[in-house]
């Protein structure tokens, strides 16, 4: 725990950043190359407690992992010669790691058993856990295996025809990657389709993995070949500069290198709906997609988020909802259930800290309701130990008149460490 007190006074923002790297990938990157036998190496890698979760479960799996600042080598003697671990896995609190490890392990010949923090231990794992069953996977935990500590002993699977009830990257990657070790074509089946960076990824690794109509088929016995993986910057991490440039008077933020995967750039068909002035120059074409997104202080119109966009940007709604206390009428955010199952009720979360900043503001059973424009106020705020509303807590700092703490700001450093130093690089005093 790590509280803050934040006076920005009258401040703009200036200057450009480059966005660290994207958590998505960085944990794939690990998880694909410990799968594959040989070096992988990665570049761009995410220095979040996250995904450094993720390094250390895999070294008790006896693969070795060398980081050099955001360089990451990874040398494996593939996932048919990891090592049964002698301690628990400990995930932290992050959900990825979790639920893709639940998946990759079902299908090893490796016992191992999984907890991580408190957060953690709420979170539902049935979701993934129930059709991995149906691929004849051996799980154990508690409440009948929907909540950590769950214990795995893998086993050979059988390939399952699954259609997701929730639109789940996690759900879906999980199954993925128990149908690399299962006989037959595993389908996962979507109909709204999430952040695909496993399908992706795996191709690069070599892996046949085809999509047809919202259907991704992979047959399996397919072994992964080691490669190396170039990770773009995290829009999820952007999006919070994206608003403060929006949102701070006089402000314009470049941010480089920003990963613009269809299935996570939600957040700029809504930024452009709201009217936020925002360029898009330097796209590549790159397996994962980056650009350069410059934005500048703006007159923001409320807009209606909803329906299909809401996978493609579901991580950014606390920050959005931000956004939209300094837009020209009611926002309404819908089809958000979800965010009762993150890293903490982002919907009760969101309302309750925006609420006492001043904000107009009400929860509904699928979202919020959000009229603006409003000036924000200082005030104590909770985190919940949920780095995204932390963040969203300092960035609305910079507009508040007066101040705001903060009660836990370490766990900021979960997705994303150099935050604060990105602030006081873009911040320039008006005084
Ligand atoms: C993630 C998927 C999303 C997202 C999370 C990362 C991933 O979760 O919220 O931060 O890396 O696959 P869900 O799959 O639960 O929607």
């Amino acid at each position: 725990m790590t509280q803050k007190t934040l006076h920005y006074g009258s401040v703009r923002l200036q200057g450009s950043l480059i966005v660290p790297g994207d958590k998505s990938v960085s944990h794939r990157s690990i998880m694909f190359g410990a799968m594959a036998t040989g070096t992988t190496t990665v570049e761009g890698f995410l220095l979040g407690e996250d995904c450094l979760d993720t390094i250390k479960c895999f070294r008790k799996l006896g693969v070795n992992i060398d980081v050099q600042a955001t360089n990451v080598t990874i040398e494996s003697p593939g996932i048919n010669n990891w090592e049964e671990p002698s301690e628990v896995l400990y995930t932290g609190n992050s959900g990825t790691t979790t639920r893709l490890m639940l998946g990759v392990l079902a299908g090893s010949h490796i016992h191992a058993i999984m907890t991580g923090d408190a957060s953690i231990a709420k979170r539902p794992m049935r979701r993934v856990v129930d059709p991995l069953r149906l691929m004849q996977a051996d799980i154990r935990g508690r409440n009948n295996g929907q909540y950590t500590p769950l214990a795995i002993q893998g086993k050979p699977l059988q390939a399952i025809d699954y259609t997701m009830p929730v639109a789940s990257a996690q759900v879906k990657s999980a199954i993925l990657l128990a149908g690399l070790h299962a006989t037959g074509t595993t389908i996962v089946r979507e109909a709204v389709v999430s952040r695909d960076h496993t399908e992706r990824m795996l191709r690069q690794f070599g892996v046949a993995v085809t999509t047809k109509d919202g259907a991704v088929h992979l047959t399996g016995n397919q072994p992964l070949q080691a490669t190396h993986v170039k990770v773009p910057g995290d829009i999820s991490s952007a999006a919070f500069f994206l608003v403060a440039g929006a949102i701070v008077p006089n402000s314009e933020i470049t941010l480089q290198n920003v990963g613009l995967n269809p299935t996570r750039d939600g957040i700029i068909d809504v930024l452009q709906a709201m009217k936020v002035k925002l360029a898009i120059t330097d796209v590549t074409e790159d397996a994962e997609p980056t650009a350069t997104l410059t934005v500048q202080t703006s007159e923001m119109q409320a807009t209606i988020i909803g329906g299909d966009v809401i996978p493609r940007l579901i991580d950014e709604i606390p920050i959005l909802a931000l956004l939209a206390t300094q837009a020209h009428g009611t926002t309404i955010i819908k089809d958000a259930e979800e965010l009762k199952v993150k890293e903490t009720d982002r919907i009760q979360a969101v309302v309750t800290e925006l609420k006492k900043l001043g904000a107009t503001i009400e929860a509904t059973e699928d979202g919020m309701v959000i009229t603006g424009p409003t000036p924000l106020h200082g005030a104590n705020l909770a985190s919940y130990g949920d780095h995204r509303i932390g963040m969203m807590g300092a960035i609305a700092a910079l507009i508040a008149e007066g101040e705001v703490t903060i009660d836990d700001t370490a766990c900021i450093g979960i997705s994303y460490p150099t935050f604060f130093e990105h602030i006081e690089q873009l911040a320039k005093s008006l005084s």
